[in-house]
């Protein structure tokens, strides 16, 4: 018996950083809700994008709400194995979204502390919570990258890093060469400001940038050093998700290609979390399944998810 839990725990050691072995075939990843700007359809919502971007690489979604208490965000981190904090447009401090991310973010970093693998993603504005909640600050600053294409520059630190270290070769080449990240951000992170600033230096590795159309430079995705959080200011899911013609995404076959790689990659990495709900019917009862989207064809996100506070989690 303790060596079977000695065994098992050496062998979580080992596969801590490099192995992508599955072990968890039930992958449960929650996705973060967020404040609407008018409570017509919902107090909060989820973009469809990002469920349906978790949903396609082999994992369920679970929607995590705003403004609940720390018991709900505590039950729930032990549920499930993995969070995503979506894009969008509120305060990366204030809002609530920001303090329920906050919370699980800790809890995430505390069980890896405790060796409870816990795996954390943030795109765009989620991205920008990630450097928020390590500063206690908004230090984003100004750039011109709305509805733009780019490649990523990777760093010379991305070859030895855990997200962008063993790429396929394809999936290397698109990525460095081809127009396959699609920007649509006003604010981000600029690599003076996370130099000057030992707690986000710290605690991520910087493993691309991209220049603005001022050519202003900004961090476009990270990792942290110990843990497994990642963050990208691109959106993966919209070369897979996104139709809306006003917009530019990719669509080609190498950016589809590319978004379904880091599909993959993050629920690979939920697949080494062994959070469980406590029964199937609480699994049953919280995915997002239970839930209908709202269709807009003028909208920005075609499909959206919305939540009121008043309902409640049961
Ligand atoms: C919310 O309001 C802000 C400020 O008025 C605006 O920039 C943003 O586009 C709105 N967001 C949504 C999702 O409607
Ligand atoms: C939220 O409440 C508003 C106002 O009562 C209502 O119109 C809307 O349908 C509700 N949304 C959901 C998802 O329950
Ligand atoms: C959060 O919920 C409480 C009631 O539980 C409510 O009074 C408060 O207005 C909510 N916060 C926001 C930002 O709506
Ligand atoms: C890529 O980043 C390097 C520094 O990491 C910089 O010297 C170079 O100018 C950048 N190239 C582009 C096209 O952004
Ligand atoms: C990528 O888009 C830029 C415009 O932002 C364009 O100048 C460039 O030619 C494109 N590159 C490729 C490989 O399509
Ligand atoms: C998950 O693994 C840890 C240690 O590896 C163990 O303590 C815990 O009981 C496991 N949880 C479940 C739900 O199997």
């Amino acid at each position: 018996m303790a060596l079977t839990r000695l065994l098992t725990c050496l062998l979580s050691v080992l596969l801590h950083h490099h192995v992508t072995t599955g072990i968890n075939l039930r992958p449960v990843i929650g996705v973060l809700a967020q404040e609407t700007n008018s409570s017509t359809f919902g107090d909060t919502y989820i973009i469809a994008t990002y469920i349906k971007y978790i949903e396609s690489a082999g994992a369920q979604v679970v929607p995590i709400r705003v403004n609940e208490t720390e018991d709900y965000y505590r039950n729930l981190f032990n549920s499930i194995n993995g969070v995503l904090f979506p894009g969008g447009d509120v305060d990366i401090i204030t809002s609530e979204y920001a303090k329920a991310g906050k919370l699980l973010f800790l809890m995430a970093v505390q069980a890896h502390d405790k060796g409870d693998y816990f795996p954390v993603w943030g795109t765009c504005l989620g991205f920008q919570l990630l450097t928020a909640i390590t500063t206690g600050q908004d230090l984003l600053t100004k750039f011109d990258s709305t509805n733009v294409n780019w490649p990523l520059n990777f760093t010379q630190d991305a070859q030895k890093s855990h997200l962008l270290g063993s790429l396929p070769r394809d999936v290397h080449h698109y990525l460095t060469k081809e127009n396959v990240t699609e920007n649509f951000h006003q604010y981000g992170m600029s690599p003076e400001t996370f130099n000057g600033n030992p707690a986000l230096s710290k605690f991520y590795t910087v493993l691309s940038t991209n220049m603005d159309r001022n050519g202003k430079v900004f961090i476009s995705t990270m990792e942290a050093k110990k843990y497994p959080i990642f963050g990208v200011q691109w959106h993966p899911e919209k070369n897979l998700f996104n139709w809306n013609p006003k917009y530019d995404i990719n669509h080609d076959a190498h950016a589809v290609r590319v978004s379904q790689y880091f599909a993959s990659f993050f629920v690979s990495e939920a697949r080494k979390s062994n959070h469980t709900f406590p029964a199937m019917k609480d699994e049953a009862d919280a995915v997002i399944a239970n839930y209908q989207p709202v269709y807009s064809n003028d909208g920005s996100f075609e499909q959206i998810y919305y939540f009121n506070y008043t309902l409640g989690w049961d």
